[in-house]
């Protein structure tokens, strides 16, 4: 599997305020590579955290980017979150809609919960004891015709997903503001690490909105 992961970032690398909210770092410019981005994609993910802060959708994409890339029938992205204990909410907006959610979840989540989601329509593949296991879940994922996944954040995902050497690709909206913080996420958090740390080759870096795209390519994963 093919993982990209894509956030916005503040000019201090900030992913949203110390409340965690949601803050509008990109424009529309953004909007729309972010668009074609999930068109290209077979699921776009991200953690319950993000779930839980913000209750995004995802299912936003470029429809006739996705139909030149896919053909005119494609359906759209699957979504997936990530979710240990299933604290995603059964009205959550991610669970919406077609295709079908998955909830990559582990052992550790009540039956309850795991019904509760089911009954809201999503597909639940546990992977791992405590917390997912991701190489495990991806796996789980690829068998499903993933291959080719976005990751939209956030900071405690992304940071795992580094740890475990499964990030491809790396692209960063970098806005025109500073949000400071020293609670505010970042784009990787996590414990962070303090040595082996993932190299990145510069593939491309243009002006867009009040803020740069940066794409890299991870060395050696
Ligand atoms: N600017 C942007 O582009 C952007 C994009 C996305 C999010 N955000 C912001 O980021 C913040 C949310 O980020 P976050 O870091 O708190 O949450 P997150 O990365 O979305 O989700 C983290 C949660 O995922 C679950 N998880 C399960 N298995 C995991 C694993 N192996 N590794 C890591 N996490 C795992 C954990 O909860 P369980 O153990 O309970 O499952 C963990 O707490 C919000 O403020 C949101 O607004 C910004």
């Amino acid at each position: 599997m093919y993982v990209v992961v894509n956030a916005a970032t503040s000019a201090d690398g900030k992913l949203s305020s110390r409340r965690r909210e949601q803050i509008a770092i990109s424009g529309d410019e953004d909007f729309a590579r972010v668009d074609r981005l999930r068109a290209e994609a077979d699921a776009v993910a991200v953690g319950v955290g993000t779930v839980l802060a913000d209750d995004p959708s995802l299912v936003r994409h470029d429809e006739a980017h996705r139909a030149d890339h896919r053909g005119p029938e494609a359906a759209p992205p699957t979504r997936v979150v990530v979710d240990s204990r299933c604290r995603t909410p059964a009205d959550a907006a991610i669970l919406d809609g077609v295709p079908d959610t998955y909830v990559l979840t582990s052992e550790a989540a009540p039956d309850d919960r795991r019904e509760a989601l089911a009954a809201a329509g999503a597909t639940l593949l546990a992977a791992g004891d405590d917390r997912v296991d991701l190489p495990a879940a991806l796996g789980a994922l690829a068998e499903e015709g993933v291959d080719r996944l976005m990751v939209e954040g956030g900071g405690e995902l992304i940071f795992s997903l580094f740890e475990a050497g499964l990030v491809d690709e790396l692209s960063i909206y970098v806005g025109g503001l500073v949000v400071g913080g020293r609670e505010a996420p970042t784009l990787t958090d996590g414990d962070g690490f303090l040595e082996a740390f993932p190299e990145l080759t510069l593939d491309d870096v243009r002006r867009l909105d009040d803020g740069v795209v940066l794409e890299w390519e991870v060395v050696g994963r």
